[in-house]
């Protein structure tokens, strides 16, 4: 096990486009890093440049503090987890897990050999599975055999490239789970390239943001999500999307295409001296007003829209409501939706209702919106106005104390287990 250290790093490719521009990451030992994007941020470039199967164009990548740019892939003790297609379909699993130590003649015996397929076997509960044909085995458990040749190798760390990305849906999540456990279990620092802002959210210790080659920012899946430091972020993690709306600010109040919001007196100082700005609305911090409680309601305001019409999801339901943006808006929203990669983002607002609500397409609804919770963005540059620091770096040191916990416990429970 590693920490694994990016200086900043730089990767040009021949014909000079930076396609990784000045990243620096410390990723600590058993930590699991995921970096995230949309296609052409230079993930894959980033994670092939720690592999050593991509020359570092300048910057410095470190292994438990010694510098390896010079080494060659197999000196740098790093394995790539690749899909199941990587796997022998003529060997069986044992012989799948065997293989990069019989590559290695030299250094095992027959004997080291079973003892070190036999225990990554148990540890991955594959020992009834052994004699058996990868073709014959879930999509689970061939995952654990790729994981397993990468477990007797006794890699540094793990490095996966969208692992997943051929899988149907049901498969995926199952997946992401196994992946997450054994990454627990075995705690082992990882590397994950996903462009899936769900797999990021769900797998990451921290999650590496990166677009056009420039790291944003990394933090804990929930200080992205609550405290992003710019529009990028922002409207890149969680899904359906957060709501942009333009607003100017008149006294205590944003004017927004839905209405006058009044909103708390440091949300109204960030927007101070601005013409206009961005207010970020998360579909979730809406709701129908008539499901919101006295108690609550004290924390947000109610105002009126026509939603256009609704989706019900069982668990829950979104409305949608239209709003005509200024050419100044709608051009800040394409440059927007461009650089996610997303298909247009449409001057639109997405608000998740409460499954019981009787709001309908079609008809003025009262809605309550927690006027607390939203944040302020300069159109300009993207910047967040209202991010809070503080409260995500705390929730970020929050995740890295569970994920201690969570390892600590896992190796109790394997040396327990041992016994
Ligand atoms: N061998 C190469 N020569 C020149 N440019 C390259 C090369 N490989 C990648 N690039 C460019 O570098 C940038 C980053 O590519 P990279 O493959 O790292 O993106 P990615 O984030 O992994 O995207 P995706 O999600 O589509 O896999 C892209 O603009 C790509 O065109
Ligand atoms: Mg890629």
């Amino acid at each position: 096990m590693a920490a694994i250290t990016l200086q900043n790093i730089v990767k040009k490719y021949d014909d000079g486009f930076p396609a990784v521009n000045d990243v620096s990451i410390d990723i600590e030992d058993g930590e699991f890093i995921i970096l995230v994007g949309p296609s052409g941020c230079g993930k894959s470039t980033l994670l092939r440049m720690i592999v050593g199967l991509e020359d570092i164009t300048s910057g410095e990548l470190k292994i438990d503090g010694k510098r390896v740019n010079e080494l060659a892939p197999r000196d740098r003790n790093l394995a790539m987890v690749f899909q199941n297609y990587a796997l022998y379909p003529h060997l069986t699993v044992f012989e799948n897990i065997a293989f990069p130590l019989r590559l290695n003649k030299a250094k095992f015996s027959e004997e080291e050999i079973k003892k070190l397929v036999t225990d990554a076997a148990k540890r991955l509960e594959l020992t009834d599975h052994l004699d058996r044909k990868p073709g014959n085995l879930s999509g689970g458990q061939r995952q654990r055999v790729a994981m397993g040749r990468a477990i007797v190798r006794q890699a540094d760390a793990f490095l996966f490239d969208e692992p997943l990305s051929n899988l149907d849906a049901k498969l995926r999540g199952q997946m992401r789970s196994e992946i997450s456990q054994m990454q627990r279990r075995l705690g082992i620092t990882s590397v994950y390239v996903t462009h899936d802002q769900t797999e990021a959210m769900t797998l990451g210790d921290r999650v590496a943001v990166l677009k056009k080659g420039v790291l944003q920012q990394i933090a804990s899946p929930r200080e992205l999500y609550e405290q992003p430091v710019n529009l990028f972020v922002a409207g890149f993690i969680g899904s359906p999307s957060m709501n942009f709306l333009p607003a100017t600010l008149e006294g205590t109040y944003l004017n927004t295409p839905i209405g006058n919001i009044p909103v708390p007196p440091a949300t109204a100082k960030a927007a101070e001296g601005k013409e206009l700005v961005l207010v970020g609305v998360r579909p979730e911090f809406f709701e129908d007003a008539a499901l919101v409680d006295d108690r609550h309601r004290g924390n947000g305001s109610v105002f009126e829209a026509e939603i256009s019409h609704t989706e019900w999801l069982g668990n829950e339901q979104y409305g949608y409501i239209d709003f005509e943006p200024t050419p100044e808006v709608a051009a800040v929203l394409q440059g927007l939706a461009k650089d996610m990669d997303a298909d247009e983002l449409r001057p639109q607002i997405v608000v998740t209702l409460d499954a019981a609500s009787r709001i309908r397409g079609g008809q003025p609804a009262e809605l309550w919106l927690d006027t607390r919770k939203i944040h302020i963005f300069d159109p300009r540059t993207g910047e967040n106005l209202t991010r809070d620091a503080e409260a995500g770096a705390a929730a970020t040191r929050e995740a890295a104390q569970v994920r201690g916990e969570e390892i600590a416990r896992a190796r109790q429970k394997d040396q327990a287990a041992a016994h």
